[in-house]
């Protein structure tokens, strides 16, 4: 493990933080924090909704890769319609020569043109390795995901038809919006190293998707404002580090996030260490290369919900739904729905 040592001077991070502060983050209320919905039976291995029809090796050009898919589309069209799909398709990077499908989903503020909104990026792959379900690799982050899209659904209507009523809009602050990556292709056909072509396909689309002149960003690739990569998520007591000095501060508003829903008794689980366990050190790199690695190079602040030590079982056909820690996959639906509650600023439609 490769540490640096945290620039730990308060003035440091009070510059940091204006700097890339683009949001009004704003922590939640306790009682919006007793709002927040729990996953219930829906991450339960054998029957829940949304984790259940994931936990099939997932290997492109097979049909449960297909199934997987669909899975995302029919949940997406079924009960959040306001949310609009993209399909990223590309053959060009593929060692199996099987094409790399990445869906993106994404709801925007009613009133922003081209170029103009700032995308909250939350990122999972769905892939797998062949003969492995991985479980925590890929499936539980995703399913993690629809669980989040699901639980700000409403508070971001509220949002939008309030300001759009108001006829605001127009800053950083104001034209937040969100999107939802289900990256394909991070697993090498034959290697052992993680392959990545999803993410490097999607990050050089949108690089070279110049944006309409007089835009405020000027491709697509810039308008992310964050890139959050939720990875091997659902084995029991993750210590997340934090492994980038720019979104140091976001990690740091998730660790009091994760200390207050504990606090109030609203997680299941009771780890000896918090998952945010704050350490003054930033982990300078990942111990694998990650889906956060093309954005990285392209200059996108990237905050990564990914634990060290990586849990053993990865890449093994051990990484089923039988190994996962279901309070701790439930705990992780809470916590990054919270995180994107108060990246959006919601205490602003919460009624008082
Ligand atoms: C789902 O499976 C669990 C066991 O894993 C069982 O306890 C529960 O009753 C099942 N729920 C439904 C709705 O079948
Ligand atoms: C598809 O999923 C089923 C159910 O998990 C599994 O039995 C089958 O082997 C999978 N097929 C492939 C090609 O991975
Ligand atoms: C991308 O691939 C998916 C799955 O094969 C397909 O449904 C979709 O129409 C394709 N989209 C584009 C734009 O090619
Ligand atoms: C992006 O643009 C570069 C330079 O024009 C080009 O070589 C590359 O093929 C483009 N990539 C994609 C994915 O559009």
């Amino acid at each position: 493990m490769k540490f640096c040592p945290l620039l730990s001077s308060s003035a440091t991070l009070l510059t940091l933080h204006n700097l890339f502060l683009v949001t009004a983050y704003t922590a939640l209320n306790d009682d919006f924090l007793h709002a927040i919905p729990s996953a219930a039976s829906d991450f339960d291995p054998t029957n829940g909704s949304l984790l259940a029809p994931l936990l099939t090796p997932r290997v492109p050009g097979t049909e449960n890769h297909t199934a997987a898919q669909h899975h995302f589309v029919n949940f997406f069209s079924t009960q959040l319609p306001k949310w609009t799909l993209e399909w990223y398709n590309s053959t060009s990077t593929s060692d199996a020569n099987t094409p790399i499908e990445n869906l993106v989903f994404k709801r925007e503020p009613p009133w922003t043109v081209p170029g103009q909104a700032n995308w909250l990026t939350l990122a999972a792959h769905y892939d797998s390795k062949e003969g492995s379900v991985g479980a925590s690799d890929g499936a539980v982050p995703c399913a993690v995901l629809m669980h989040v899209a699901r639980s700000i659904d409403k508070y971001m209507t509220q949002m939008h038809d309030e300001m759009d009523a108001l006829g605001e809009g127009g800053t950083v602050e104001m034209d937040m919006a969100v999107q939802i990556i289900f990256l394909d292709g991070k697993e090498s056909a034959g290697g052992s190293k993680p392959a990545l072509y999803g993410s490097r396909a999607l990050s050089e689309t949108w690089e070279n998707a110049t944006n309409p002149v007089g835009s405020k960003y000027p491709n697509s690739l810039s308008q992310i404002s964050m890139f959050v990569l939720l990875g091997f998520l659902g084995s029991v007591n993750p210590i997340i580090p934090s492994y980038f000095l720019t979104t140091h501060w976001v990690y740091r508003n998730m660790e009091a996030l994760e200390g207050r829903l504990r606090k109030l008794g609203l997680l299941e689980t009771q780890p000896p260490f918090a998952y945010f366990h704050q350490t003054n050190e930033i982990m300078a790199t990942t111990e694998e290369p990650d889906d956060h690695v093309p954005f990285e190079e392209r200059g996108v602040p990237f905050l990564n919900i990914l634990p060290s030590p990586l849990p053993k079982n990865r890449d093994t056909n051990e990484d089923d739904g039988g190994h996962l820690d279901l309070p701790t996959v439930k705990d992780w639906a809470k916590i990054m729905t919270g995180l994107a509650l108060e990246w959006f600023d919601m205490m602003e439609v919460w009624p008082e």
